[in-house]
Parts: C-alpha cells; structure tokens; sequence
C-alpha cells in the first residue's frame, strides 16, 4: 500500500511578523503538517526558529509539526522540539556520528524520528537505520536557504531509495520526503522517482491565484504523476 501524498509547507518563506496568520492560512489552504525548518547558523550559513517560536505557533492549528533539524547537534536540542509541540524530527545523517542512537532517543520521546540526507550523501548512509525511522529526507537544494534551484540530478538518488524500502518490505511505513525548489515544474519528476511528502516554500507563495489553489494544484499535479 502506497503511503499518501502529503504537500506540507516550509514555515521558512512566511512573514515572521505575522506567523501565527500565516499558519492559519496554510492551515485553511489545505496542507497536510508543517515543516519548521531549524537553522543554527552552524550546520547550515542561516539561522532561524528556535523552539519558543515554534511553542507561539502551536496554537494556531492542530496539524502535526515536524521539526527540520539543520543543526550540529540534534541530540542536545531534541527533546526541546518534542515539547514545543514537534511530533516528528528530522535529523540529517552528517550531523549524527552516532545516528543510530539519536533516532532511537528521538522515538523514546515519543516522536517520530526522520532521517535527512544532503544531496552528496548516498542512500547507503541510512539503509541500517530504516527501521527506526518513519522518512528520509532527500535535499533536493542545499540546506540554508528557500527560494533555490531544485537539483534535478537527486531524482535517481530517490528512486534508488524508493527501491530500497520496498526490497526491505517497508513500502507502508518509510515515507519519502523532498525539500527545496518544488513548486509546479518539478514536483512531477520528484513523485515519479518515488517521493510522496513534498515540501514546499516559495513556490506556495508565488501563485497568483493564493494559497488554497496553489495547495490543490501540487497536489493534483503529484497524484497524476503517480498514475
Ligand atoms: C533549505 C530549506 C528549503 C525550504 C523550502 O534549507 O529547507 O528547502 O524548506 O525551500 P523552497 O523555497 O525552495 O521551497
């Protein structure tokens, strides 16, 4: 059974001065979560939300979060995501020495542990810790910044994933997530190379006909794309 399509937002591209609208708004165009994309001026050149802001936004929807951890150390700053509301963390695999260890502190929260991977790491890196994790993450810009070109060169990078998890039998439990540069023009090659959660930031925002109707067109768009 095919996991479902997801268009999930990047909080990223949102007016900060007006974020707990801008959640509301996203939230009535139809998104399925968000994704809060956590930069710490380290791991990647920006620096962005730090969990107190993500703590203000909980209140403005009832969708899931999930936490993009662009960060050199995920296992200290963790727990804290958990308890602004993040029921899911992504952390990326060339932050994470001990990786295996991390998703299993991030599930003993009680969060579901996702694995991120820049556009220079191969799959191999996360074939033994597949089952500890409900998503991969395949960068499909590099991490720091929205508004990006989309590389479209990762597209067999998640096909070869895709074939990964339905040779391990874990098709309906492994989603396949994509960031950075989806938008109309590439979010059909990144749902037939096999991703199902597509993240999406600028592109949202550049519709003329606004937010609800650029939610339904990716979405239509990934669902012809599967067949
Ligand atoms: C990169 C960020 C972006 C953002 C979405 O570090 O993670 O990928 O979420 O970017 P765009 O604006 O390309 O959708």
């Amino acid at each position: 059974m095919a996991l479902p399509i997801q268009i999930v937002p990047s909080v990223l591209p949102c007016d900060f001065a007006r974020l707990g609208a801008e959640i509301e708004a996203l939230d009535a165009a139809g998104v399925d979560h968000f994704q809060w994309d956590v930069m710490d001026g380290q791991f990647v050149p920006n620096l962005t939300f730090g969990p107190d802001v993500i703590a203000a936004a909980r209140k403005h929807t009832t969708k899931p979060f999930e936490a993009h951890l662009m960060v050199l150390t995920p296992d200290m700053l963790a727990a804290r995501y958990v308890e602004a509301g993040c029921s899911r963390l992504i952390v990326h695999v060339e932050a994470c020495p001990h990786l295996h260890r991390t998703l299993g502190n991030i599930a003993s929260m009680g969060a579901n542990a996702a694995v991120a991977l820049n556009p220079h790491t191969p799959i191999s890196e996360v074939e033994h810790v597949l089952d500890l994790v409900d998503m991969v993450l395949v960068m499909t810009v590099n991490p720091g910044f929205g508004g990006q070109s989309y590389i479209a060169s990762m597209e067999p990078k998640i096909a070869e994933l895709r074939a990964l998890i339905e040779r391990r039998g874990l098709a309906d439990r492994v989603n396949i997530e994509v960031d950075g540069g989806i938008g109309p023009n590439t979010i059909e090659g990144a749902v037939a190379a096999g991703a199902n959660v597509l993240i999406a930031g600028t592109a949202l925002f550049r519709y003329s006909e606004g937010l609800e109707f650029a939610v339904s067109d990716l979405r239509a768009k990934a669902l012809a794309a599967r067949g």
